[in-house]
């Protein structure tokens, strides 16, 4: 496989284990047994961490435009949740999110205007949660800023872009126990829960290999006349290759692989194409003396990565957003027993149902399948998601699943442990397309504790709890579909 490259070994183990020394000292939180000082430490105290309830979660939204807005509608939707800060350095997005507020009876939101006004959000004693839903060049930093004024925070994917910020967010998380949760809505899509429970129900028998992907034809979101468009995600494409937005496609194969709660990510390799779509599509539609034109992109076409786990399984992950093709996740998880894939949608057991290759084409096969297995999460809260929106539903579930273990004292979905080991492979993919797909490991942020910690359970949500009014709660403004 080639040499392997320590891209972990930039921050010191003397650091990591001053940093869980410090915790023991002041008893708040290394839970997992470590081995000793300085350099042993073992443990990752904030697997299963669970804050004390929070009954009234009063949440700050940073960055309120096409995300954040959509949050506004959708946690309107959740009792207990009162939005009561909004940030952004445009006032209009402020505005149109202090209208919604207002149409949805809810008072208005403190507002917090300016670049760094973001700061003085993290540090203010009214706000719990802070919901970051900006350009990708700020998710560390307010991450940084909301634990440290101590706020949980949740950030949207992928939520760190090196291996040194991840592990600052992992020992930051750990410091000031505060929940940092990646927000990967694409963990309570339908099709990727139903995976994950034929997963624990056996169904699939031994998983071996996993596929996923964030393909989708982005090409129309740089052009001037895009609604909103602020072009920075076009700039971030254009400095960087290798697999700059890896989670959408991962993160749901790692939750349904146990990685980190017995299995973990061990080393990656990572190949990019070549760059024929996007260049060529920005010349034809920008206007002459429009400084975009003619970039020089590092994003290629397609990048395609191979990841190794430490128990020996396989993941390919890929990222196109430059081709003219249709949107596609895959979702592909194999096992001994069967396999699922989606795009379209296909299941196959070896017992009883597609036995044959070519059974695995039989839709109403596939469709009783879907029905019968639905993740219990789907069956409680699946309707009432698609009625009210966001990517089919998936950001509704995912914000009514935090909302419900923060208002329940539960331990969140996914913690910063998640977050590191996906988020880290913005860095690790474009190092080593740079060095002719050198095997580069992926850091152990557990350090060991993946081997016992628990896998996650077949979650569920109790409405009646939450005071969740199924009728009243009607369709979100501002969602996404794709
Ligand atoms: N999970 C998903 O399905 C999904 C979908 C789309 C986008 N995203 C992610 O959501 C995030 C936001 O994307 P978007 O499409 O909403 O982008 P956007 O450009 O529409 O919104 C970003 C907002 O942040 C504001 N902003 C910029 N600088 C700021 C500052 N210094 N302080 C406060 N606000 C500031 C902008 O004015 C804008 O309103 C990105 O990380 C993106 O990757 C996730």
């Amino acid at each position: 496989m080639g040499m392997h490259v320590a891209a972990s070994m930039t921050r010191g183990d003397f650091l990591r284990g001053a940093v869980c020394t410090g915790l023991l000292a002041s008893g708040s939180g290394c839970m997992t047994a470590r081995s000793g000082l300085f350099g042993s430490v073992k443990g990752a105290p904030m697997h299963g961490f669970a804050a004390p309830r929070l009954g009234r979660i009063r949440l700050g939204i940073v960055g309120v435009g096409s995300r954040g807005f959509g949050v506004i509608g959708r946690v309107c939707c959740l009792p207990g949740v009162e939005i009561v800060a909004l940030c952004d350095i445009n006032p209009d997005k402020i505005a149109a999110a202090q209208a919604l507020l207002s149409k949805k009876g809810r008072p208005a939101a403190t507002e917090y205007l300016g670049t760094e006004a973001w700061r003085r959000l993290c540090d203010a004693e009214d706000v719990d949660v802070v919901y970051n839903t900006t350009p990708w060049s700020l998710h560390v930093p307010v991450q940084l800023a909301a634990m440290r004024g101590g706020k949980h925070v949740l950030t949207e994917v992928p939520s760190a872009f090196t291996v040194d910020e991840c592990w600052e967010l992992v020992e930051t998380s750990e410091r000031t126990a505060r929940h940092c949760m990646q927000l990967e809505n694409c963990c309570y899509g339908e099709i990727e829960m139903l995976t994950f429970n034929l997963a624990k129900l056996g169904m699939l028998g031994e998983i071996v290999h996993g596929e996923g992907a964030y393909i989708h034809d982005l090409r129309h979101m740089c052009e001037s006349e895009y609604p909103g468009c602020e072009y920075w995600r076009f700039d971030e494409n254009r400095a960087h290759g290798g697999n700059r937005y890896p989670t959408h496609g991962l993160v749901p194969l790692c939750l349904t692989m146990d990685i980190n709660r017995g299995d973990r990510l061990d080393y990656l390799v990572s190949l990019d194409s070549s760059k024929a779509n996007f260049g060529a599509y920005m010349d034809a539609r920008l206007a002459v003396g429009n400084p975009r034109r003619g970039a020089d992109m590092k994003m290629a076409d397609m990048n395609s990565s191979l990841l190794k786990t430490a128990k020996g399984r396989s993941i390919l992950v890929q990222h196109d957003v430059s081709s003219p093709r249709p949107y596609s996740r895959i979702q592909l998880v194999t096992g001994t027993k069967g396999a699922i894939c989606d795009y379209p949608f296909r299941v196959v057991f070896e017992d009883g149902v597609g036995t044959g290759a070519h059974e695995w084409y039989d839709a109403a096969r596939a469709g009783e399948i879907r029905e019968k297995y639905r993740h219990p999460l789907w069956k409680t809260i699946g309707r009432l998601a698609e009625r009210v929106g966001g990517h089919g539903g998936m950001d509704f579930i995912m914000d009514a699943r935090w909302v419900y273990c923060l208002q329940q004292g539960l331990p969140l979905d996914m913690d910063v442990y998640d977050l590191a080991a996906t988020s880290c492979l913005c860095e690790l993919t474009e190092k080593s397309v740079e060095h002719r797909s050198r095997a580069y490991d992926i850091p152990d942020f557990t350090r060991g504790a993946w081997r016992a910690n628990r896998p996650m359970d077949i979650v569920d949500i109790d409405l009646g709890k939450m005071g969740v009014d199924e009728c009243e709660a009607g369709r979100a403004e501002g969602q996404l579909s794709v």
